[in-house]
């Protein structure tokens, strides 16, 4: 994406298309009337109140992602205007706007725009100017990813290729680190996206470390893969006894970013559970909406692309991405309900379901993070149909056995707009998972799943400051939402990008 800023007067800017803004408000009498933002109070006064006008018949309102239309008729160099609803006057804040630009950005990629202007900029108490000018490119940015590379295109859909954001010309170096820091949560959550989007065929374990490979690259970062041959030598029991059932060369990716070289602190490790296909291994899953699991690799994609976006922001700070990934299928070499796993830091698990597989590659993932010494440790995944049953579509669990840690997490999501809600870890959830034969069971029954689940990765954080986000409901969509592609949504990202910058010293 070529993106610009400009300070040109509103009547000079070119372009396929503006985006302008406006709220609703509730006057004395409670009636109910648009205000445009300064930007397009400005449109409208060259196209001599043709808004207000559109507004006072009732075709807009103003509400959150309305959009209303306007053709300048060669008035204006700019070819079309679109006035986006942002909700009422006294809700605005970076992630309605940031929700507008996306809808405005989506509805002109849909209807041919090839090159738009943002001009969303509205001056509020209720946040920062930056995070206003941030907000607007990141949401179209968001906006605009499509997944098409398995779609024979017509060469009219092309897309956005431009955007270029349109401000007053005072602040110049806030605002270039304000569409800086857009530009590379967007890039690093649709990255993500890209690996969750793609066949499970195409998105092996292999594939995997390829692209974090490469990504470490470019971002200069470290990075090493242990095979299957490091993972014996470890005893990473888990990850080898998911991977069994599997054609599929299983890996451990290990992605580290040194932006704090001479601390003796280890720093943040991120953990992202990266099944590649989770077809349920011996407890098969049923066929229905089979296909989605594809997407169990969420919580590594989430952790791959946080890693890419922490590579590009430099927070000072030590981060290192670790990802176990294999796929979990049923065959003849499969692991079975009834064996016993021995786990990297040497606890035994007992298998009653070979479709609770996240929580046995986490296991030997989370040793890992425990024995290089890192923390706080934070892990991704999407652990559990339960939590989805107790939150929905709307927020992720968080299990986090530090009160300091859960208020940054849930901060850094809410900056974001990335929800999170806090799940007990209390002792009693505990009984569930005693077992006769082992240390531990792996699972507990349909009460209480996600808690449960949480419960079973708590024995393996050792002493370490640890979050477990379940992200199970949060990272695809059935269908296309106006501000969004349907599939992938990248979540998690932007929190986790946004915790390293506020972990940082
Ligand atoms: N990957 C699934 C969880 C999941 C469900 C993710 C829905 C995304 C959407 C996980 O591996 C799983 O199968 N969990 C089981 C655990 C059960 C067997 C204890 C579940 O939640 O049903
Ligand atoms: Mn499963
Ligand atoms: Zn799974």
């Amino acid at each position: 994406m070529d993106i610009r800023i400009t300070s040109q007067a509103i009547q000079e800017v070119q372009g396929d298309a503006l985006i302008v803004g406006a709220t609703r408000t509730t006057g004395a009498q409670g009636k109910k009337s648009v205000l445009l933002s300064p930007s397009a109070a400005a449109v409208d006064k060259l196209l001599e109140g043709l808004i207000e006008e559109r507004c006072a018949d009732g075709e807009f309102r103003g509400n959150l992602g309305e959009i209303l239309t306007i053709h300048p008729m060669g008035r204006l160099p700019i070819k079309r205007i679109v006035v986006v609803g942002l909700g009422t006057q006294e809700s605005i804040t970076p992630q309605s706007i940031q929700r507008a630009s996306a809808i405005a950005a989506r509805h002109l990629q849909s209807t041919g725009a090839h090159s738009i202007v943002l001009a969303l900029q509205w001056n509020s108490s209720n946040y920062d100017e930056d995070l206003g000018t941030q907000a607007q490119l990141e949401g179209a940015l968001l906006g605009l990813y499509t997944f098409r590379h398995y779609q024979h295109s017509d060469n009219d859909r092309k897309g956005v290729a431009q955007l270029t954001l349109r401000t007053d010309a005072e602040h110049t170096a806030d605002v270039e680190r304000a569409v800086q820091k857009a530009r590379i949560m967007a890039e690093a959550t649709n990255f993500a996206r890209d690996l969750v989007n793609e066949p499970p065929s195409v998105l092996t374990p292999t594939e995997m470390a390829n692209r974090a490979r490469a990504m470490a690259e470019r971002y200069h970062l470290e990075c090493e893969v242990f095979d299957k041959a490091k993972m014996e030598e470890l005893g990473m029991g888990g990850l080898l006894a998911v991977t069994r059932g599997s054609e599929e060369p299983p890996h451990f990716i290990i992605l580290r970013y040194r932006g704090a070289p001479e601390s003796s602190d280890k720093g943040l490790a991120l953990v992202g559970k990266g099944i590649t296909f989770d077809s349920g291994g011996l407890s098969l899953k049923t066929a229905e909406g089979m296909e989605r699991m594809k997407g169990d690799m969420a919580g590594a994609a989430a952790v791959i692309g946080a890693m890419q976006a922490i590579g590009a922001l430099q927070p000072h700070i030590n981060v290192t991405g670790l990802v176990p990934t294999c796929e979990n299928m049923p065959s003849g070499t499969a692991f079975h309900p009834g064996d016993v796993l021995r786990i990297m830091n040497g606890k035994t698990i007992e298998i009653l379901n070979t479709d609770a597989e996240g929580r046995l590659i986490l296991a030997d993932a989370l040793s890992y993070a425990v024995k290089e010494g890192l923390s706080p440790i934070i892990d991704l995944a999407t652990l559990t149909g339960s939590i989805v049953v107790s939150l929905g579509q709307v927020m992720a669990g968080l299990f986090c056995n530090d009160e300091m840690l859960t208020d940054e997490i849930i901060a850094s999501g809410r900056a974001t707009g990335e929800k999170y809600w806090p799940m007990p870890l209390d002792e009693e959830y505990g009984d569930l998972i005693k077992s006769e034969i082992a240390d531990v069971r792996q699972t507990g029954g349909r009460a209480g799943g996600s808690i449960v689940a949480a419960k079973i990765l708590e024995h393996f954080v050792g002493e370490a400051r640890w979050a477990h986000l379940d992200i199970a409901g949060m990272t695809y969509r059935e269908s296309k939402k106006p501000h969004q592609e349907m599939g992938a949504t990248g979540f998690g990202v932007r929190t986790l990008a946004e915790l390293a910058l506020r972990l940082a010293h």
